[in-house]
């Protein structure tokens, strides 16, 4: 079942023409993939994971106001040229770096109708070769190989390959989450059911899936098979669940490293003090400040 065995995907798609409501005010006129995480926009982080796995060729599936994302990957050589003359070369190099990452495509979802549906937009940029899907508010640490070796993983079995978190009782439902048994040592397993968004208490596991997947081209079709589902909307996990039914492999590897989930307010601070903390610019100041703020003396 695993047409193109062999063919590693080299290509990534970007959903990110949601409305981003659980960030208004803030996200009415600014996309919520451009709000920074220090100094690096959350859409940076992503495509720097993408181009880390070797994808240096990004659809982002965008939106109405959405175009500056875009911007953001371009050359801006009135600015460049500005710095130079500064002699201000690390920034240069910062503002350099965002338009050698990858090649940026777009194409428009005309109205949010759910994942599943976004994803079918990359149809005609993809064709039928495997490709990358990163979901566009979450991101992972940077020294991970998860995305390698997902995209490894799929040369070897074909069909789909998905990534897998493990969630608290009380967080199922906000995820798809899949049933599974042994594959491949103890954190490569075979999928063999999926379902979105269960209830607590119905769940079939614990394991959830996060936002990185390796598809075949077939999604595609099975995406217009897919009637709405879970609040209303093409889902994604629908479509890979016909596939799975239909005895398309399905595997997963269960991630245990750092996740920055950007997705809601909580989350997104989390990521912010993290990283900051992580740098050797601001990380040693910031900690200091955190340390003394934490324990009630803000200085
Ligand atoms: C989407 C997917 C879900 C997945 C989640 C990961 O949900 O539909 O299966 O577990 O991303 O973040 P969303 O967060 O868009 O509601």
């Amino acid at each position: 079942m695993s047409e193109r065995a062999g063919v590693r995907a080299v290509k990534a798609v970007i959903p990110a023409a949601g409305l981003a409501t659980r960030f208004l005010p803030a996200t009415k006129a600014v996309p919520k993939e451009l709000l920074p995480v220090v100094d690096r926009p959350v859409l940076q982080y992503i495509v720097e994971e993408a181009a880390s796995a070797g994808i240096h060729d990004v659809l982002l599936i965008t939106g109405r106001g959405k175009t500056s994302m875009v911007d953001h990957f371009d050359p801006h050589p009135y600015l460049e040229s500005r710095l130079e003359a500064k002699g201000d070369l690390v920034r240069l190099a910062a503002v350099r770096r965002t338009s050698d990452l990858a090649e940026i495509y777009t194409c428009r979802q005309g109205e949010p109708l759910g994942l599943g549906h976004a994803i079918g937009y990359a149809e005609s940029h993809v064709g039928d070769a495997p490709f990358v899907v990163l979901l566009g508010d979450e991101f992972m640490e940077e020294t991970s190989t998860l995305l390698t070796d997902m995209i490894d993983l799929q040369a070897r079995t074909g069909g789909i390959v998905l990534a897998f978190i493990e969630v608290p009782d009380h967080e199922v439902n906000r995820y798809g989450i899949a049933s599974v048994e042994p594959f491949e040592g103890h954190d490569v397993v075979r999928v063999t059911g999926l379902v979105e968004k269960p209830a607590i208490g119905q769940s079939p596991s614990n394991l959830a899936v996060v936002g990185r997947y390796v598809l075949p081209g077939r999604i595609f079709e099975a995406i217009k098979r897919t009637k709405p589902g879970s609040g209303g909307e093409i889902q994604l996990t629908d479509a890979m669940a016909l596939l799975l039914a239909e005895g398309t492999p399905v595997h997963g590897i269960v991630y245990r490293g750092v996740r920055y989930d950007t997705g809601m307010p909580l989350g997104y601070l989390q990521a912010v003090v993290q990283l900051a903390t992580k740098r050797d610019d601001l990380g040693p100041a910031f900690s200091e400040w955190l340390r003394s703020f934490v324990g009630g003396n803000p200085v």
